[in-house]
């Protein structure tokens, strides 16, 4: 199984998600910690109650974002994971960070990207008139929210949706979609192409093609 580390700022429920995914016997990964950068996160107790070892780094404990970072990748090179997941970490990572792990890191957005990167993403969505909202879930690389897409969901948008209703409508898909990604990254069906885009093997037809 891969060695998961999921990183969060806010309540984890995408954490949650991803670990209830993880309690199946096939599924092909396990959260061995859940990094935070806020010690108030709800979801450090919700890791906590699931037996999942925390972190919290602080930022405002290091004198700059290079120290910061610098903090995490020691103790990421103690818990050696094979996938880091970004699940409402609201830092922006610099290429320093991604670049050891390079195409195994995902994360998940609240908006059918390209359209919408970046914050407030539902109200940015509804102040377009759009009439279906989503996620997606991209490797990182370093520009935000600009990695190859792995996976996405679709909801509607009703009428009368505010901010956050509609919030509440997406984070239902993002808890499926999230799980899937990851099961398909960690079970080798897709990883990062050397060209940027997401490539898949394991398709019958692919082996056939070869
Ligand atoms: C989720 O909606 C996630 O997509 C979003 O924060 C929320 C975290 O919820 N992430 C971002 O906006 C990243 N820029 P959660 O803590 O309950 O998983």
């Amino acid at each position: 199984r891969k060695r998961v580390v999921v990183f969060i700022s806010g309540g984890g429920s995408n954490m949650v998600a991803l670990a209830d995914a993880c309690a199946a016997p096939d599924f092909p990964a396990e959260i061995v910690a859940v990094i935070s950068d806020k010690p108030t996160a709800g979801g450090l107790a919700k890791a906590a109650e699931r037996g999942i070892a925390t972190h919290v780094f602080e930022r405002r404990a290091y004198g700059s974002k290079g120290e910061h970072e610098a903090a995490i990748l020691a103790a990421l090179a103690a818990l050696s994971p094979d996938i880091i997941c970004l699940a409402g970490y609201m830092r922006l990572l610099s290429a320093d960070f991604i670049r050891p792990y390079e195409g195994r890191i995902l994360n998940i957005h609240p908006s059918l990207l390209p359209l919408f990167p970046g914050l407030h993403t539902h109200q940015r969505a509804l102040d377009a008139g759009m009439m279906v909202a989503g996620c997606t879930v991209h490797f990182v690389t370093e520009g935000m929210d600009e990695g190859p897409i792995v996976a996405q969901s679709v909801v509607p948008v009703l009428p009368g949706d505010t901010s956050d209703s509609l919030a509440a409508r997406v984070l239902t898909v993002e808890h499926r979609s999230y799980a899937q990604a990851l099961r398909l990254f960690a079970d080798g069906t897709l990883r990062m192409g050397a060209d940027g885009r997401v490539a898949r093997t394991g398709f019958a037809g692919d082996a056939a093609a070869s």
